[in-house]
């Protein structure tokens, strides 16, 4: 049972513990080895894991991180001891077309672990964005490197905001869009370790249901909670910009967004809702 501690005006850090995460893991996932790095200070989790010569199950997190990466060539701001920054290197063994789908199967497991530690109202936004109250709350960036033809490290990133309200400094930190964090989506202080735990414990799970069923076990979870659909949306790639209304995700993940020309299907791109103008 959590302990419902009220928030407080005056934030502690609340630092993650290695010994707490990694024997909780274990007991919950017997038969699944795993190597777990708790560093103070890393420029990316994602980077430290690319560069691993490991065939293993590897999980990083961090209390800060000096050059976060977020999608497309952005940074992603994260300060010390007050969010979370998580990557997993997961060994893949398969044809890397089957990976089509799993960062937005992750975006259903952060958005179904959010709700189970009490966020009401998590909404995903194609392609791995997660929303509440139209401001997003954690982003995920998957890095894969492919050594044959089915051997393929990939890197799952994942970052959540925790309190970055608590401490948030505008003047190191540029966020280029609404932003909110779980303690203002709570009305208890938010636990870094139990969210981590549960996050953890709920992406190791489902791995290996993906491996075995691909995306399509998870369209209509994800479908459930997207905020695009039906909106009227632009559509960028580094080709082209279409603007259309969102008709929801195909089995492979694509979006669907109907245009006067017929539907088309997008595999990566940045989206934005077009809001109507005022008169
Ligand atoms: C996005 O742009 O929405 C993706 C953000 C992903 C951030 C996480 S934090 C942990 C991991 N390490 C990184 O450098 N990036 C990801």
């Amino acid at each position: 049972m959590r302990d419902q501690q009220p928030l407080s005006h005056t934030h502690t850090t609340e630092l993650l513990d290695a010994n707490f995460l990694e024997s909780l893991l274990r007991q919950a996932l017997p038969h699944k080895p795993f190597v777990l790095d708790v560093l103070p200070t890393v420029d990316s989790t994602n980077r430290y894991l690319l560069e691993k010569n490991s065939d293993d199950l590897h999980i990083c997190l961090a209390e800060q991180q000096t050059a976060g990466r977020g999608r497309q060539g952005k940074t992603w701001a994260s300060p010390f001891g007050i969010n979370l920054y998580c990557s997993v290197l997961w060994p893949f063994t398969k044809n890397i077309t089957q990976l089509a789908g799993l960062s937005l199967t992750l975006g259903v497991v952060v958005a179904n672990t959010l709700e189970e530690y009490g966020v009401s109202s998590v909404g995903l936004k194609w392609p791995n964005d997660i929303f509440c109250e139209n401001k997003k709350i954690a982003g995920i960036l998957v890095e894969v490197v492919s050594e044959h033809t089915h051997f393929h490290k990939v890197v799952m990133g994942i970052g959540l905001n925790i309190a970055l309200s608590k401490t948030f400094d505008a003047t190191t930190f540029t966020i280029d869009q609404p932003w909110t964090d779980v303690a203002s989506q709570v009305a208890f202080k938010p636990s870094r370790n139990e969210l981590t735990l549960q996050l953890l414990k709920n992406v190791l799970h489902t791995l290996p249901l993906f491996e075995q069923t691909g995306f399509s076990a998870f369209q209509q979870d994800w479908l459930n909670k997207d905020i695009l659909l039906n909106q009227s949306i632009s559509v960028k790639t580094q080709k082209t910009a279409i603007d259309g209304i969102v008709r929801g995700i195909d089995e492979g993940g694509h979006l669907i967004v109907e245009t006067p020309e017929g539907l088309r299907y997008f595999s990566s791109a940045d989206v934005s809702i077009n809001h109507p103008r005022s008169t």
